[in-house]
């Protein structure tokens, strides 16, 4: 969603802000602006469209500054145009702004300003808090930073903001809640944006802003925090241990593409130093202290959105086989709304890639406020959800910019099955045989998923004979649900095909009825518990002139002669298919939206991180 990027310090601003605004298209977004401090004037810029079209329209004119703001705005009120693109001005012109977030009181707050005289120039929340800030200013004479103090005690919602003030261009004012603000500190300069990536080529030293702290950083390389309700406080600088070249598409056509092919390397970071050879045990260092809250669990809720609820999903089979304790899996939306019944013999584990999705936090505080133990499985460090859980443990997969999720989902699935793993061994729910039989297997994960990817070439020719259907289903079993309305997702979410996962045996009871020559049917046959049923399946698919392609283990016999085309990867431990399983089904979507024109890395409507409920 909207992206934030702001520089001060010796060198020219725009280039900064504009290198800084690309990084971030990877969030999603619909315009991009800056507003520039030069000769006593703002200059704003401002286009509806990507980051290139705010290029070329800033071409001719002064693009001069030391000091300057930047945006990619996700639309939330007001369509996405010039006039309701980022950076916004107070009436007098004064005071610039980016914002990412929402002032939920902004109707209340503007009719009130309203009132007193001013305009509106723009459909956004966002304008509504700078004019309060100027109002206040004004009206209580008092400085800037009292003023926007004020105005952060008056506002309700979420916000990361910067403020530029042309009375003031030696200093940007920050501030947060709810929505991730990182000030990166460099040489006499300072860089500020909604998350690392703008910042890491240029330092490795942060400081991640807190809830309703305000930041003011002027060009004399001075740094000062204070609480919303004045409280100096002690920034903590961070190092970033992200590298540049992890941000890089690294010879790949596509970000998603690279990191569908990282997934080796990506499931071994997650694991490593996780799996202990001396008494062959599994520890999750981040989750040591609350084992025995896991141990003594009712029940574990699973809280989570988009592919990480279909981690969770994994997740739910995974703990509910291995370590024998009752779970459910929420939609973080839906949890939060309905009054659930949590209690204190609840632990709640929370999945965000991002560690961001507001929907994910909101539920992530319910669960709190009732009692519950929560924990985190994150995969940006230092991110919002991981500092609100109890403990955690991250998933290690390094960035991932593909606005469609692949390296995290498994990196999810890994880490709970460490977390399942870990705990089935100390309940002792586990005979030791299939325990150590599952943790060979883990080991062997890497090697399986770089075999699947050797499947790439036949599945790009087998996209190219679907690319033109207009719906897709998807079918498994057990393990392999999941990561049926996993393959559903990706494939809409990057090719805009409308696709459906479903239980396999679900099937007769609904979406039999859409089967015809034309339906191409994805059904996921590597597990073997219910190999037999879903050969059943197949085979009232194939009855019914369903096109199939079935994603069946190496040497299958059966499947393979019914199937029109089959997938083969490695066999692997019941456990563990859904690591194997979704590999073809990323890839599929993936050829699938290259041979369409699809943006695959920035799939229209979508947002990597959704900050807004
Ligand atoms: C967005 C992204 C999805 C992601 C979901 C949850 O919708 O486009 O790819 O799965 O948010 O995000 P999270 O960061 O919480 O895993």
């Amino acid at each position: 969603m909207c992206g934030i990027v702001a520089y001060l310090g010796p060198r020219q601003a725009y280039p900064l802000l504009i290198s800084g605004l690309q990084r971030l298209e990877y969030r999603g977004y619909d315009s991009a602006g800056v507003a520039l401090y030069d000769e006593e004037k703002i200059n704003i810029y401002k286009k509806a469209g990507k980051v290139q079209d705010l290029v070329n329209y800033a071409e001719s004119k002064n693009t001069n500054a030391c000091v300057g703001i930047g945006h990619t705005r996700w639309a939330t009120h007001g369509e996405p145009n010039d006039t309701n693109a980022h950076p916004h001005v107070s009436s007098s012109g004064n005071l610039s702004i980016i914002h990412n977030g929402i002032i939920e009181n902004f109707s209340a707050l503007k009719k009130s300003l309203i009132e007193r005289g001013h305009t509106f120039q723009t459909d956004t929340d966002t304008e509504v808090l700078i004019q309060l800030v100027e109002h206040l200013q004004e009206h209580n004479n008092v400085d800037l930073e009292e003023a926007v103090r004020i105005a952060l005690n008056e506002v309700h919602g979420a916000y990361a903001i910067v403020i530029l003030s042309k009375n003031h261009p030696d200093r940007l004012i920050a501030a947060r809640k709810s929505s991730p603000l990182v000030i990166g500190i460099g040489d006499n300069e300072f860089f500020l944006a909604s998350d690392a990536t703008p910042i890491v080529e240029h330092t490795k030293n942060v400081v991640y802003l807190n809830d309703e702290e305000i930041a003011v950083v002027t060009n004399k390389g001075e740094l000062t925090i204070k609480t919303i309700q004045d409280k100096i406080t002690t920034p903590y600088v961070h190092e970033l241990e992200l590298q540049l070249e992890m941000l890089e598409k690294g010879g790949y056509d596509h970000f998603m593409l690279k990191e569908i092919f990282e997934q080796p390397r990506s499931i071994e970071d997650s694991m490593r130093g996780r799996l202990k050879a001396p008494g062959r045990k599994v520890g999750l260092g981040g989750i040591v202290d609350f084992e025995q809250k896991l141990l003594n669990a009712d029940r574990i809720i699973i809280v989570a959105c988009g592919t990480s609820w279909h981690a969770g999903l994994v997740g739910e089979y995974l703990f509910e086989d291995l370590a024998r304790i009752p779970v459910e899996v929420e939609y973080a939306s839906e949890f939060r709304y309905r009054n659930p019944i949590i209690t204190e013999k609840d632990v709640v584990i929370a999945i965000s890639q991002s560690g961001e999705t507001a929907d994910t936090l909101a539920a992530i505080k319910l669960a709190k406020s009732k009692g519950a133990t929560v924990l985190g499985i994150c995969n940006v460090v230092g991110s919002s959800i991981a500092r609100e859980t109890d403990a955690g443990s991250y998933t290690h997969a390094g960035p991932e910019i593909g606005v469609a999720s692949t390296k995290a989902f498994t990196a999810q699935v890994t880490v709970m099955t460490l977390m399942a793993m870990a705990i089935a061994h100390k309940k002792g729910t586990l005979k030791e045989s299939r325990f150590e039989q599952i943790l060979n297997e883990l080991e062997q994960i890497p090697d399986k998923v770089s075999k699947a990817l050797e499947a790439d070439e036949q599945i790009n020719y087998i996209s190219g004979i679907f690319k033109d259907a207009s719906n897709f289903l998807y079918l498994g079993r057990g393990y392999n649900f999941p990561v049926a309305l996993e393959g559903a997702l990706k494939l809409k979410e990057i090719s805009y095909i409308h696709a459906e996962g479903y239980p396999a045996a679900e099937m007769k009871h609904g979406p039999i009825a859409l089967i015809d020559e034309e339906m191409p049917v994805v059904v996921l046959a590597t597990n073997r518990s219910s190999y037999d049923k879903i050969l059943s399946n197949v085979q009232e698919v194939k009855a019914r002139k369903g096109r199939i392609i079935a994603i069946v283990s190496k040497g299958d016999q059966e499947i393979s002669k019914i199937a029109e085309f089959t997938i083969e990867v490695p066999e692997t431990e019941e456990a563990l298919t859904p690591l194997i399983s979704v590999i073809p089904l990323q890839l599929l979507s993936y050829h699938i939206a290259v041979m369409r024109g699809c943006n695959v890395d920035q799939p229209r409507n979508l947002a990597k991180s959704v900050t807004v409920e």
